[in-house]
């Protein structure tokens, strides 16, 4: 569990302040079914995706040859080196007569952007202790698209958000749950996800995109916890904090009549469990590892360039895989694909 850093993360949304945590917005890059880490070169995947970024993404990115820096000519984030690709799952709210609408993300406190994801890069919280930045062609996901119950040590959880504010207190644990929010949320929903911060040292990558990684072998990863042995190495925690905008679909008229919610995860998951976040990582040069050497925090970094929300805003590119993805629609797209 990262209880210290969740807290922490609102203690920053609230009060702007942290020990030297990165956190800032990348906007919406494109809305695709494609997913060049569990299902690469297939256009359509099985499931749609919003992602955020270097605009290099496409379906394939086979890591010995596409260099996201230098193959990308912008990004969808405000640190203007930083063109890695982030993703997860999207929302869908199904109406009483059964179709589908997609749900917009909106942007967090603090902060400007269309849509999208803010994205944290967490060092220990001692001050001390170094962490390694990741290496060309490193990548990796949290979350299991076909999970459909609650896990032990989950590290995805929703937040059915107050009107205005924000409670402290969300540590995947109560008011947080792992599954979607049983009652309409006034404002909105929010997503979590936390990665691993332990790395075997080795390989950028695994066939289940996991094993490479870990969590800590006991405590956490801000109160100093020890990676395990076959994990040596401390990586910054990589999180992804996502506002689902639910608010246009919380008239209860709207919802189904035998009590459950109306909202669905893009792989065909309405208990929520299935969320996930994927991670390519592009930051150029050595650039991640002077903003975490200089414990960089927040949105602004000397040692960074940076670019307004604006220009971050103007970096999109067209769908790989064409359809239909903001009108009401019988089917979400690829739903007969998943479980
Ligand atoms: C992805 O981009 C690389 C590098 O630009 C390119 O070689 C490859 O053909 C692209 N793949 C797809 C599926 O568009
Ligand atoms: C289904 O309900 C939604 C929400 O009330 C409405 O906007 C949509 O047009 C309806 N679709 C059909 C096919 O009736």
């Amino acid at each position: 569990m990262q209880l210290k850093a969740i807290t922490a993360l609102a203690l920053l949304v609230e009060h702007g302040v942290a020990q030297g945590m990165m956190r800032f917005s990348c906007s919406q890059l494109v809305i695709d079914r494609i997913d060049p880490l569990v299902n690469p070169a297939s256009i359509p995947s099985p499931h749609l995706h919003q992602i955020v970024g270097g605009n290099s993404f496409n379906a394939s990115m086979d890591p010995a040859t596409h260099d996201l820096p230098s193959e990308s000519t912008c990004t969808s984030c405000t640190f203007a080196e930083d063109f890695s690709n982030y993703w997860t799952a999207v929302l869908y709210f199904q109406a009483r007569n059964g179709t589908f609408k997609r749900v917009n993300q909106f942007v967090s406190q603090g902060l400007k952007a269309n849509g999208g994801i803010t994205v944290y890069y967490i060092p220990p919280y001692d001050g001390k202790t170094k962490v390694t930045a990741f290496k060309p062609g490193f990548r990796m996901l949290v979350g299991d698209a076909a999970l459909r119950s609650k896990s032990k040590d989950p590290k995805v959880c929703h937040r059915c958000m107050p009107k205005t504010g924000d409670n402290p207190n969300i540590e995947c644990s109560s008011p947080d749950t792992q599954s979607l929010p049983k009652t309409p949320c006034p404002g909105g929903i929010r997503t979590v996800i936390t990665f691993p911060t332990c790395w075997d040292g080795k390989n950028t990558d695994s066939p289940d995109h996991e094993s490479h990684v870990a969590y800590p072998a006991s405590g956490t990863f801000d109160s100093g916890g020890p990676c395990p042995a076959t994990h040596p190495v401390k990586i910054p925690q990589v999180m992804y904090e996502v506002m689902w905008d639910t608010r246009p679909f919380n008239d209860e008229a709207l919802w189904p009549t035998d009590g459950s919610q109306p909202f669905r995860w893009s792989n065909n998951d309405n208990t929520g469990y299935s969320n996930h976040g994927d991670y390519v990582f592009g930051w150029k040069g050595d650039s991640l590892q002077r903003a975490l050497d200089a414990k960089c925090r927040g949105a602004v970094c000397s040692q960074l360039k940076m670019q307004t929300s604006q220009e971050a805003m103007k970096c999109t590119i067209q769908q790989s895989f064409r359809e239909d993805i903001d009108g009401w629609v019988e089917k979400i797209p690829g739903m007969d694909m998943d479980p």
